[in-house]
């Protein structure tokens, strides 16, 4: 973790998305040249209505919600995917992104059979697959629909 995220007084957390935050949530975009690497919010919410797998939060710094999650979670097998990863254009590289990979690494590590995460991103100028490796997330060398593969091991505590 960086020596800003240490020193980083701001609160990270998880929270539901509710009735009077959907549309804020909504509203949170990355930057026109990330588009490409992850579905809009509302995209991602209406899937997880047809998706009984699908877990989602809303990524706040302090009580600013400033990002949005979401796994696949098939606790019957026990396979856990993050599905959609964002933070809001302007909130990024203040080690959110970092914090909330962190508490939904702890999350997976809580729920039934879980030995691993699984993530796939598109590549390309500004991919997000560096910044998974350094949170340990190693390249499968599978590609599924054009994306790479990658899982991270989770160990119990
Ligand atoms: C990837 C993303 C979630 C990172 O969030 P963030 O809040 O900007 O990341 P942080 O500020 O917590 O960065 C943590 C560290 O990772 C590094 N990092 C962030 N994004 C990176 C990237 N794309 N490539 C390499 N390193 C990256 C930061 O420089 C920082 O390093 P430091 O600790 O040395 O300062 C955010 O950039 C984003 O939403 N990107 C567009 C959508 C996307 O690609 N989602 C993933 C879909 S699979």
């Amino acid at each position: 973790m960086s020596a800003m995220a240490e020193t980083n007084p701001v609160h990270v957390s998880l929270r539901e998305v509710t009735g009077e935050t959907v549309r804020t949530i909504c509203r949170l975009e990355v930057k026109p040249t990330q588009q490409n690497f992850v579905a809009p919010n509302a995209l991602s919410i209406a899937e997880a209505y047809f998706t009984e797998e699908a877990w989602f939060r809303a990524i706040y710094a302090d009580e600013t919600p400033v990002g949005f999650v979401m796994l696949y979670d098939n606790a019957t097998e026990g396979r856990y995917y993050l599905w959609r990863f964002m933070i809001d254009q302007h909130y990024q590289g203040l080690g959110y992104g970092g914090r909330a990979l962190e508490l939904v690494i702890d999350h997976v590590r809580g729920r039934p059979q879980a030995s691993e995460l699984g993530v796939s991103y598109v590549p390309g100028e500004g991919s997000p697959g560096a910044f998974y490796r350094r949170y340990g997330f190693v390249e499968t060398g599978e590609v599924h629909g054009g994306e790479r593969v990658m899982r991270l091991e989770i160990e119990k505590r």
